[in-house]
């Protein structure tokens, strides 16, 4: 997967109107659609390897977001915060790669609120990454190592943070969801 750009590059660099929509997303979306194998793995993975790193009962993120991180480019077009896009500042982002994930085709995160020190979110396939998306700022940088960077993130909330009045005024920006249990979130059986 690594190698993933030496059969399917992108012909130029991800923007604000494509970094979810490529050919390459779409495959991946369409079979994650319409896969039921699919989902319940993920379910399972959230149950059995998620939820045992918190000492609350969480909710997450229905279907997980995809990331394709190819050389010279990137795989999210700008540094943010995840709650300058409506997410609620309790979520709690998961970040599962596919390939190693190491310099410039990791995400690189600040270590505190407006620091903006940013070093890279590195972890080896089989690792997961646990962070606070929701206030510290991320983004990307160029990616200079020639491995491509595939990944899927989500985010979880502690169930006692969530306010349906307040999250039913939210809607996400890729994919227009509200951020309710039922849409973009679901509770853990
Ligand atoms: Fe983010």
């Amino acid at each position: 997967m690594s190698k993933l750009h030496e059969q399917n590059a992108f012909a130029g660099r991800l923007s604000e109107g494509n970094d979810q929509s490529t050919d390459l997303h779409r495959l991946f979306y369409d079979g994650m659609d319409s896969s039921p194998a699919f989902k319940e793995l993920y379910d399972r993975f959230v149950s059995e390897v998620v939820r045992p790193n918190f000492d609350f009962d969480i909710i997450f993120q229905t279907y997980p977001t995809f990331r394709i991180h190819q050389p010279h480019n990137v795989a999210v077009f700008a540094y943010h915060r995840d709650r300058d896009y409506n997410h609620h500042p309790k979520e709690i982002n998961v970040f599962l790669p596919m390939t190693d994930a190491y310099e410039t085709n990791t995400f690189w995160i600040e270590s505190v609120e407006g620091l903006e020190d940013y070093t890279p979110a590195e972890a080896a396939f089989g690792e997961i990454l646990i962070f606070d998306g929701a206030n510290l700022r991320h983004g990307n940088k160029e990616n200079g190592t020639g491995h491509t960077r595939v990944s899927f993130d989500f985010r979880v909330m502690d169930v006692a943070d969530y306010d349906e009045e307040h999250q039913l005024s939210l809607t996400s920006k890729t994919k227009g969801k509200r951020f309710i249990i039922g849409e973009y979130f679901q509770a853990l059986d």
